[in-house]
C-alpha cells in the first residue's frame, strides 16, 4: 500500500530532523514587549472585543542608527553649519532611516511562520501595516485586545494593556501600534464658535487700528508688516493639515476673500489631496477648523498655492495613525510643499515615548528635506496631567524638538500673552543645543519671580521648552454660516505659516532655499526678527491650585522668542 509506506519514510524522516537540529521558530519564546498598569483619566474597559474585528496594526521596525537623521536635520537646518540649506533629498533621507534588512527578513519570516504577510508603509520601509483579526493579534501578540470607551466622545478603542513579541525580533521591532497607547486629543480651539455682530464702531477707531473689529487679515498685516504683494513662484507651497472632518467650504473661503481681501481675486482656490480616503465634502456642515486654517492661508499668503492634506475622517481609529500617514504621504512627495501647518495636537502622557519619537523623528526626515513643520501649541495654559495631581502637561507634537512650536497672543497694542496659550518643558526630551541658553536664561529670570513657588516641581526644567514663536490667538473672523469669532493657537499657526511661505517664495526667485526646519535659525540669527512678548501668563487651575507661567523678556514658555515681523524676517534672511 502506498499511503502507508510514504507516511512512515515522511515520520522516519522528520523524527531524524528534529533529532540533529531544531528547526528555528521565532514565535516560541514570546517577551512583552509594551504594557501599561493603569488606564489614563477617563477610558473605561467596557468587555473583550470580538474575534472577528478587523485591526490595521502599525509595526515600526528599528533603524540602524535612529540618530542619523538628527544629526543630518541639524547639520542643514543651523545656520553656522557649512551644510546650511543643503537640504537632503527623498533617497538621501530614505537610505538614513532605512531598517537593517536583517530586520525586514526576520520580522518577515515571523509573520510567514503564522501565515501572515505586512506591507510597507513609509516610503524607507520602516513602517510596516499588518492587517489581522483581533483573535489572530491576540494569539501572535499574546495580547487581550479589549473595547474600551475614550473620554470626551462617543468614540470607542480597541486596545490591549500588553503584548509581546519574540525574543528573537528584540532590535528589530521598536512598537506595534495601535495596541497599548490611549492618545488624547488636547484642545486646539479656544472659545466655541459663536456669531458676532460686528460693532459699529467711529470712524477714528477704524482707522487708527485695523484690528478695531476683530482680527482679520488687514489686522495681522499690519501687526506683522505682511505685504498683500502676491507670491510669484508656483512652486513654493504651503500645505494644511485637516483632520476629523474639518471641512473647508470653497464657497466661505470666495465671500471670505470678498469681505476682507478686496484686493484679491475672490477666487483664489485650494486644492485638496486626500490621505485615507479623506475629501472635503462640502455638504458636511462646518466644525469651523478648517474653514479657519484655510482662511488664514489663502487669504493672508498672497497667492501661494494652498494644499488642503485631508486625512479620512474614522472616529473609530487612533488619530495617530492618520498624522503618520500624512508624514508618509509627504514624504513620499519628491518635492512636498515646504511649509506644513497643523492646528491638532496631543496630551504628552497620553504617549509613551517610544510612540512619541518614531513620529518626532518621521518630522524630522520632512524637515531635512526642507519643510517647515508648524504646530499649534495648544489652547489649554501649562495644562494639567491628570485629575490626581497638580503637574503640568506638555503636548504634543509640541515637545518634539524637531518641529516649531507656534503659541498664542492676544490685543494689538501691544500685544500679551492669550491666556490659554499652551506651553511649558517636555518630560520626554531634554532642551536641545539650540535653545539651551535662551531656556536657561528664562528658568534664571522664572526663579526670581513670585509665581516660582507656584510652579516648581510641576516640570521638567532641563527639558524641551516650547512653545518656539507665537502670533495673535484672539477673536479671529472666519466666515461661516455666518462671521464667527474663533480663538486659539488654532489661528496663531496658519497665520505664522503663511509668513514662512512668502519669505520661502521670496527666497526662492533669488534662488535661494527655502526656510526648512526653523528652531536653530530662529535661536539664533532669526530672533532678532521678532517682537518679545513681556506681558501676561498661562496660568490654568488644576485640581484646586491655580499656577503657570509668565510672559518675560525674552523666550519664555508663553509666548516663545515673540511674534514675527516680515521686514526683519527678510533683512534676518539676507534679503
Ligand atoms: C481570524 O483570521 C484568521 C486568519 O488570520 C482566520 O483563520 C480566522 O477564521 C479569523 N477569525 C475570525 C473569528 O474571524
Ligand atoms: C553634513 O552634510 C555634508 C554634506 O551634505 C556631509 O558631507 C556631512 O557628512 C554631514 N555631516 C553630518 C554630521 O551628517
Ligand atoms: C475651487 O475648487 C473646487 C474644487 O475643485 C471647485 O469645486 C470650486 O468651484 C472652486 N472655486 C472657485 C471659486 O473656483
Ligand atoms: C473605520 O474603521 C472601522 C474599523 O477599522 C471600519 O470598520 C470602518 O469601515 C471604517 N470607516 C470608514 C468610513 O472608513
Ligand atoms: C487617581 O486616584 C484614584 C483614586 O485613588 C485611582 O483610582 C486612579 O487610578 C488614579 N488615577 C491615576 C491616573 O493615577
Ligand atoms: C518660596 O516662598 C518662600 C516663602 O514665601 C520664600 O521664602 C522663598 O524665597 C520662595 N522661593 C523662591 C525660589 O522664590
Ligand atoms: C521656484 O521655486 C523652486 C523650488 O523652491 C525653485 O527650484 C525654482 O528655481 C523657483 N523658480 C523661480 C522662477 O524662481
Ligand atoms: C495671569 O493673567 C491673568 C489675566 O489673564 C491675571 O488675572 C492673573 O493675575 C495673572 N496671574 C499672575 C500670576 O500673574
Amino acid at each position: 500500500m502506498v499511503v502507508p509506506t510514504s507516511l512512515l519514510a515522511l515520520s522516519f524522516f522528520s523524527s531524524f530532523a528534529v533529532a540533529t537540529s531544531l528547526p528555528f521558530k521565532y514565535s516560541q519564546n514570546l517577551l512583552v514587549h509594551e504594557s501599561r498598569d493603569f488606564l489614563p483619566t477617563g477610558v473605561s474597559f467596557i468587555g473583550p472585543a470580538a474575534s472577528h474585528t478587523p485591526l490595521k496594526l502599525r509595526i515600526a521596525l528599528s533603524q540602524t542608527n535612529p540618530d542619523a537623521i538628527v544629526t543630518a536635520l541639524l547639520n542643514v537646518s543651523d545656520p553656522a553649519s557649512a551644510d546650511y540649506g543643503n537640504h537632503l533629498s527623498k533617497s538621501e533621507v530614505e537610505a538614513l532611516v532605512a531598517p537593517s534588512s536583517a530586520s525586514v527578513s526576520a520580522v518577515n519570516a515571523w509573520l510567514q511562520e503564522h501565515c501572515l504577510s505586512a506591507t510597507a508603509i513609509s516610503p524607507a520601509g520602516d513602517w510596516l501595516q499588518l492587517e489581522v483579526n483581533v483573535s489572530k493579534a491576540n494569539s501572535l501578540l499574546a495580547a487581550d485586545f479589549s473595547t474600551f470607551s475614550l473620554p470626551s466622545s462617543d468614540a470607542k478603542a480597541v486596545r490591549t494593556l500588553s503584548y509581546s513579541i519574540p525574543a528573537a525580533l528584540k532590535g528589530h521591532i521598536d512598537l506595534i501600534h495601535p495596541t497599548t497607547a490611549f492618545p488624547e486629543a488636547i484642545k486646539t480651539i479656544g472659545l466655541s464658535k459663536r456669531a458676532i455682530h460686528e460693532p459699529v464702531l467711529p470712524r477714528a477707531a477704524v482707522a487708527s487700528s485695523k484690528c478695531g473689529s476683530g482680527t482679520t487679515p488687514a489686522c495681522v498685516q499690519s501687526l506683522y508688516n505682511i505685504p498683500t504683494t502676491p507670491a510669484t513662484n508656483s512652486s513654493n507651497k504651503l500645505a494644511v493639515t485637516g483632520r476629523f472632518g474639518n471641512n473647508a467650504h470653497y464657497n466661505w473661503l470666495q465671500t471670505f476673500l470678498k469681505k476682507y481681501r478686496p484686493d484679491m481675486k475672490s477666487t483664489t482656490n485650494f486644492t485638496v489631496v486626500g490621505v485615507d480616503d479623506g475629501n472635503n465634502d462640502q455638504d458636511a456642515p462646518s466644525v469651523s477648523e478648517g474653514e479657519l486654517d484655510i482662511q488664514y492661508t489663502v487669504g493672508l499668503a498672497t497667492n501661494v498655492p494652498v494644499q488642503y492634506v485631508m486625512v479620512g475622517v474614522n472616529w473609530t481609529d487612533d488619530g495617530l495613525n492618520g498624522y503618520l500617514d500624512e508624514i508618509n504621504y509627504l514624504l513620499s512627495l519628491e518635492h512636498p510643499p515646504q511649509v506644513l501647518s497643523t492646528s491638532y495636537g496631543y496630551a504628552e502622557t497620553s504617549m509613551s515615548y517610544a510612540l512619541t519619537d518614531k513620529l518626532c523623528k518621521a518630522y524630522a526626515q520632512l524637515g531635512a528635506r526642507g519643510v517647515s513643520v508648524l504646530f499649534a501649541s495648544g489652547d489649554n495654559g501649562v495644562g494639567c496631567q491628570d485629575s490626581n495631581t497638580t503637574l503640568f502637561q506638555p503636548t504634543f507634537p509640541s515637545n518634539c524638538p524637531y518641529v516649531t512650536s507656534v503659541g498664542g497672543t492676544a490685543g494689538s497694542g501691544p500685544e500679551t500673552a492669550w491666556a490659554g496659550s499652551s506651553g511649558g518643558f517636555s518630560n520626554y526630551y531634554a532642551a536641545p543645543s539650540y535653545q539651551a541658553s535662551a531656556v536657561d536664561g528664562y528658568l534664571t529670570a522664572h526663579t526670581s519671580s513670585a509665581n516660582y513657588n507656584a510652579t516648581v516641581g510641576k516640570y521638567n526644567p532641563v527639558g524641551r521648552g516650547f512653545p518656539d514663536v507665537a502670533a495673535k490667538a484672539d477673536d479671529y473672523r472666519v466666515q461661516e454660516t455666518s462671521i464667527a469669532s474663533i480663538y486659539g493657537t488654532s489661528a496663531s499657526t496658519p497665520v505664522f505659516a503663511s509668513i514662512v511661505a512668502l519669505i520661502n517664495d521670496r527666497l526662492s526667485v533669488k534662488g535661494k532655499p527655502p526656510l526648512g526646519f526653523l528652531n536653530p535659525w530662529l535661536y539664533s540669527t532669526g530672533k532678532s526678527a521678532f517682537t518679545d512678548i513681556t506681558k501676561g501668563n498661562n496660568s490654568i487651575e488644576c485640581n484646586g491650585e491655580t499656577a503657570g507661567f509668565e510672559a518675560v523678556e525674552g523666550w519664555d514658555p508663553v509666548t516663545g522668542l515673540g511674534t514675527p515681523d516680515f521686514n526683519k524676517l527678510l533683512k534676518a534672511v539676507g534679503l
